[in-house]
């Protein structure tokens, strides 16, 4: 069974398989995680996105990741938060859920995701560390290792609460 792991720290730097963006419906980058991502790909991952012509909330689409350390991209377009009404759950459950089977398209076994849309699109945390986690459970069986990468010690202590399973940083897979 595939671990879980919960680590701190800037998913640009992992070296693993893929690595998954929260990215904007353009796909043309933006700031947070996104911006990251594309200053560290270099402008072929700009290049790479454009052809796509964009991606819809909820879904997913990849690219190479170029300079990056991951030899994959996942880019996927989270909902912004707009009360919980607007079928924000769903959405943002569909962006891990697609990211996933791409994922498993491509051969990837391990595979690290970001808090998706709880930076600018504003998601409360916790609610979307649930949908993040509930998806990760279903799915890890497919992959060696799948990585909740928080960029602060208070969201990885959200994913920690959520998931006394989870392995933490650099321990030792369980
Ligand atoms: N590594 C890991 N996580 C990061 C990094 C990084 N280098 N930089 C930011 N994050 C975290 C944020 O702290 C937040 O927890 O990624 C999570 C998602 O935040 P955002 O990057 O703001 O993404 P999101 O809330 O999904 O909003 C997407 O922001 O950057 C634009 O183009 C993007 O329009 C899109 C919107």
């Amino acid at each position: 069974m595939g671990i879980i792991r919960i680590i701190t720290g800037d998913i640009t730097r992992l070296a693993v398989d893929a690595i998954v963006n929260a990215a904007n419906s353009t796909l043309r980058g933006g700031g947070g995680v996104d911006g990251a991502i594309h200053r560290a790909g270099g402008p072929d991952l700009k290049d790479a996105c454009r052809p796509l012509g964009g991606c819809p909330t909820g879904e997913a689409r990849i690219t190479p990741g170029f300079r990056l350390p991951a030899p994959w991209v996942i880019h996927t377009v989270g909902p912004v938060w707009r009360g919980g009404k607007a079928g924000e759950p769903g959405l943002l459950r569909g962006c891990y859920e697609q990211a996933f089977a791409l994922a498993r398209a491509h051969g990837v076994r391990t595979i690290a995701f970001p808090a998706i849309s709880t930076g600018v699109y504003g998601y409360p945390k916790e609610a979307a560390a649930r949908i993040a986690l509930g998806v990760m459970r279903r799915e890890r069986d497919a992959f060696a290792e799948v990585i909740a990468c928080c960029f602060s010690a208070e969201d990885a202590a959200i994913y920690r609460a959520l998931c006394p399973e989870c392995v933490l940083g650099d321990e030792e897979g369980a």
